[in-house]
């Protein structure tokens, strides 16, 4: 019974994908008729370094299974160090995570050049096929904690 609700299990992917590679290889994969797993929700962002601690956590806190953010290859960011940013807060915030009891393969740093549709495909099918074999999240946040979230802009 609970293999057969893991089988059927789709995972919610909250993707955050910059706008000058990952977000163009996600388009170049759709142009190109690359089928991957439709578990993704994008969100544009203009740099892998543009995301925020706190949009991992509220998208896990809000439902999402796994969380994934897609980033030009070292070397190659349009604002010269937005990568290694986004790189370092990934390393601490896995940490993070792991002790919260959110498993490592929730959260996921993938470097994708707006030419890599199959790279693309491949992540986030190899993270769907994680996630099913996980389970749901299931991330309890008691209500207290977002108390303030109207108050802010
Ligand atoms: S511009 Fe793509 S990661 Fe910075």
């Amino acid at each position: 019974m609970a293999d057969e609700r893991k089988r059927e299990f789709e995972p919610r992917i909250v993707a955050f994908f910059c706008n000058w590679c990952t977000y163009l290889a996600a388009d170049l994969a759709g142009t190109a008729r690359l089928q991957h797993a439709p578990n993704t929700r994008v969100i544009r962002v203009m740099c892998s370094g543009r995301v925020d601690p706190q949009f991992v956590l509220e998208a896990f806190a809000k439902g999402a299974d796994g969380v994934l953010i897609g980033g030009c290859h070292p070397g190659d960011c349009h604002y010269q160090e937005g990568n290694y940013k986004a790189l370092r807060r990934y390393n601490l915030l896995k940490r993070m995570l792991k002790d919260m009891g959110i498993e490592e393969e929730r959260f996921r740093l993938e470097w994708i050049s707006a030419s890599e549709a199959e790279r693309l495909k491949w992540a986030v099918d190899d993270m769907v096929e994680k996630l099913k074999a996980l389970g749901p999240l299931n991330f309890e946040v008691p209500r207290e904690d977002f108390a303030g979230e109207e108050s802010v802009a």
